[in-house]
């Protein structure tokens, strides 16, 4: 059997892994910049998530949840205190795109409708709702097209009004910051005024923070530089630093219904141990903090470079928009200096290191960025 090969690769092959840094087979050694796509947040083989992810799978690494999990308990209530939605419930699934399919359901339900308003360029996940919910139809088959998703451009309220005055939906569904399309904002007062009009509608605001959440931006959620907050918020990536997890944070108006969600590993002891750990190593290195210190540094340094056309985002989750003919900078980052990062299309580059980031790391990166484009 051969691998169905749907993925670009590169030719590298990571080996080992510590910190910011990767060593591929030959031991050849990387700055990771790019985490694996934003999922790397407390850093590579961490001492501590290693030593109790070992101890867990010696004691229990997986059973149903038709039996209590004590360790789920644990993860709603720490996950509550640090993302600022104590009073919310949290359903574990496996990932991001997991996550939003069940959150569109729950809207779903809650409000009896089936259509979901979604941002121009989102994306949402593979899976047939979330595919649907992403603004690219090149990745979605003819089963995945609907009438239910309807696309608005961000930031454009009187578009997003016409919508929920027509009374047809359950959701809004915006991701924190956008990210696979660039790394392309809501504006707080946008945010302020679709809260209200989705109050105004009794329509339920998604935040999709899969990517943007957990840390990244230097605040738990990106939405929360607004004080606007979400009914639902999905979660995934830079949950469990690479365990496969997703998350569903819900307020306390969705009432649990048995059975009406469910999943097979989701919230399996390994995950939660593995989130549980994130959780703790975040907080006890201060790591969202370090996320806005270094994400501003690296900014900071950034602006003026003349390869840059224009340079956005937050904290550790920045988009450097390149002039046309600096379109190969990111694969001579890779080959000729030694350091990932991430792309959304051809012309901009994705910064989404682990939140452990130093500024000796992102020296080296400003040092290998100004030497390529001098
Ligand atoms: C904002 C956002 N939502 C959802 C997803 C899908 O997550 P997953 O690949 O874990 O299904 C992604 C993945 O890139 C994402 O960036």
């Amino acid at each position: 059997m051969n691998i169905f090969e749907v993925y670009q690769l590169w030719p590298i092959e990571p080996v080992r892994a510590k910190g910011c840094k990767i060593w591929d087979k030959e031991g050849t050694e990387y700055l990771d910049l790019y985490g694996g796509h934003a999922v790397i947040s407390i850093g590579h083989t961490h001492p501590t998530y290693c030593s109790m992810l070992k101890e867990q799978i010696g004691k229990i690494g997986f059973y149903s949840n038709a039996v209590e999990n004590s360790l789920q308990v644990e993860l709603a209530q720490q996950l509550g205190r640090m993302c600022g939605y104590p009073d919310y419930s949290l359903f574990l699934c496996n990932s991001g795109a997991e996550a939003n399919e069940n959150a569109m359901k729950l809207a779903s339900f809650h409000t009896g409708k089936a259509k979901i308003i979604a941002m121009n360029k989102a994306f949402h996940g593979r899976t047939s709702g979330a595919v649907a919910a992403t603004d690219n139809p090149k990745i979605q088959a003819p089963f995945n097209k609907t009438d239910h998703i309807v696309f608005v451009p961000v930031n454009d309220l009187q578009a997003l009004e016409n919508e929920l005055k027509k009374e047809e939906y359950a959701a809004l569904m915006i991701e924190g910051i956008q990210g696979v399309a660039g790394i392309f904002e809501p504006q707080v007062e946008y945010l302020k005024s679709a809260r209200e009009l989705c109050d105004k509608y009794g329509v339920v605001l998604i935040f999709d923070e899969v990517q943007s959440g957990y840390g990244r931006t230097g605040q738990f959620f990106a939405h929360q530089q607004s004080v606007v907050k979400g009914d639902i918020i999905t979660t995934a990536k830079g949950m469990a630093n690479g365990f496969p997890i997703g998350g569903v944070i819900m307020s306390p108006k969705f009432k649990a219904v048995t059975g009406m969600l469910g999943t097979t590993f989701g919230g399996n002891h390994l995950a939660c141990t593995a989130a549980l750990t994130v959780l703790k190593v975040i907080e006890d290195e201060h790591l969202i903090n370090n996320a806005k210190i270094i994400g501003e540094y690296l900014i900071s340094h950034l602006k003026g470079n003349k390869a840059i056309k224009e340079l956005r985002g937050r904290g550790l989750m920045i988009g450097i928009e390149l002039y046309p003919e600096y379109l190969t900078l990111r694969d001579r980052l890779l080959f000729e200096k030694k350091i990932f990062t991430g792309g959304a299309g051809k012309s901009v580059i994705r910064l989404l290191p682990p939140l452990c980031i130093s500024k000796e790391n992102a020296d080296q990166f400003i040092d290998a960025f100004n030497d390529l484009t001098k």
